[in-house]
């Protein structure tokens, strides 16, 4: 297990590290992975390394993604916008469980492999095990000519640029875009409507400028983490779209904080970590403002009854929350990738607080290209 370290390379553009810049990069990442694939006319996106046309596009009835650690999150991201999109059942599982459980490889299913680095051992190993037994592979890679953007059958570059810091930041929400710009292809081949269509164009070209947006709360999030960090452990919850920011936002606290932090649904809160609640345990709770938001508040109110303190991240203020931190709101299919940007601020901001080695985390390494 090796932990390689190539940041003598970049240049870090002036920022006490990596990982800040990599965040602050986000407005001028994302506009580089929408580059040139947003159709005006059809409203639809341009992916020509799917290497799929439409009719292969419309034969899958199925589609699973893999990846490990954070580029899993944002393959739950993924899942969601391919399913509420495309209208195709779609799920995400981590590579390193896939690739041991002897998969059951199917015709009509469509397989998405997400690598950063491209060279993760494990998403490796799954991709090649999916090809021997015939199965359709796109990668979402964000290092050109890698291991596994090779090894696919085609795919989206990220063109997020070289990311050093270990915790990925603007990869994870290069991946984001590029599902949804995957699941907006596969939509307008199916049902998704021109209107709709449209109106996810628009939303992903609206992405940048709320991302400045965001990055100019840093102030308030660097107080909010101060005021956190020395809490023993964190709970992050949030339901549906705001689960797979909620594990996200607690991979990057541990990740570089070393904070004990736990990512649950927030309705599961009920069936058994609801016992861990106290003034002692924070919670950060992913609220957006979308169908669930109701429910969301009632999350918030029994927290509250039980003494937690609650620091919210939605697109309000509640009264239940000690905290709030407000993100410009998009579509609501939109919403996930701009909900994980504060979080990222807050775990670094955490990070620097309790004095940690932001950019070389303890025990990580940038790719794990091992078993
Ligand atoms: C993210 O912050 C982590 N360092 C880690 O979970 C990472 O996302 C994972 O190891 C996968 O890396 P990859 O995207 O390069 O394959």
């Amino acid at each position: 297990f090796t932990v390689d370290w190539e940041a003598g390379h970049y240049d870090n553009g002036g920022y006490e590290h990596y990982l800040l810049k990599e965040i602050s990069e986000q407005p001028d990442t994302v506009a580089r992975t929408l580059r040139g694939r947003l159709d005006d006319r059809f409203h639809i996106a341009h992916l020509g390394g799917l290497n799929m046309d439409p009719r292969e596009s419309r034969s899958f009835r199925r589609v699973k993604i893999i990846g490990c650690g954070s580029a899993y999150y944002s393959g739950q991201i993924g899942a969601q916008l391919i399913e509420e999109l495309a209208r195709i059942p779609a799920d995400a599982e981590p590579a390193s469980e896939f690739r041991y459980r002897s998969p059951v490889v199917e015709a009509d299913t469509l397989y998405i492999a997400i690598s950063q680095s491209g060279e993760t051992y494990d998403t490796l190993a799954a991709v090649q095990e999916l090809k021997r037994k015939g199965g359709r592979v796109l990668g979402i890679v964000n290092t050109v000519g890698s291991a596994i953007a090779r090894e696919c059958d085609g795919g989206v570059y990220l063109h997020a640029g070289p990311e050093v810091s270990v915790a990925s930041t603007k990869a994870f929400t290069s991946t984001a875009v590029a599902f949804a710009l995957i699941a907006l292809h596969l939509g307008r081949v199916r049902d998704l409507s021109p209107a709709d269509g449209r109106r996810i164009c628009d939303g992903l070209r609206k992405l940048p400028e709320q991302i400045k947006e965001i990055l100019t709360q840093e102030e308030h999030i660097r107080t909010l983490a101060m005021k956190y960090a020395d809490a023993p452990g964190m709970m992050f919850v949030g339901r549906v779209r705001g689960y797979p920011v909620a594990r996200e936002g607690a991979q990057k606290l541990k990740e570089i904080s070393y904070v004990h932090a736990e990512a649950y649904p927030a309705s599961e809160l009920k069936h058994g970590p609801l016992a861990l609640i106290s003034p002692e345990l924070p919670t950060v709770a992913i609220v957006p403002d979308d169908e669930l938001l109701d429910k969301n508040l009632t999350t918030l109110g029994e927290i509250r009854a039980r003494e937690g303190r609650i620091l919210m991240v939605g697109h309000r203020t509640a009264d239940a929350a000690d905290d709030c931190i407000v993100v410009p709101k998009n579509e609501t299919e939109l919403d996930p990738i701009l909900l994980t940007i504060p979080l990222q601020i807050f775990a670094y901001h955490a990070a620097v607080a309790l004095g940690r080695d932001v950019d070389r985390p303890r025990n990580l390494a940038k790719s794990v290209t091992v078993e």
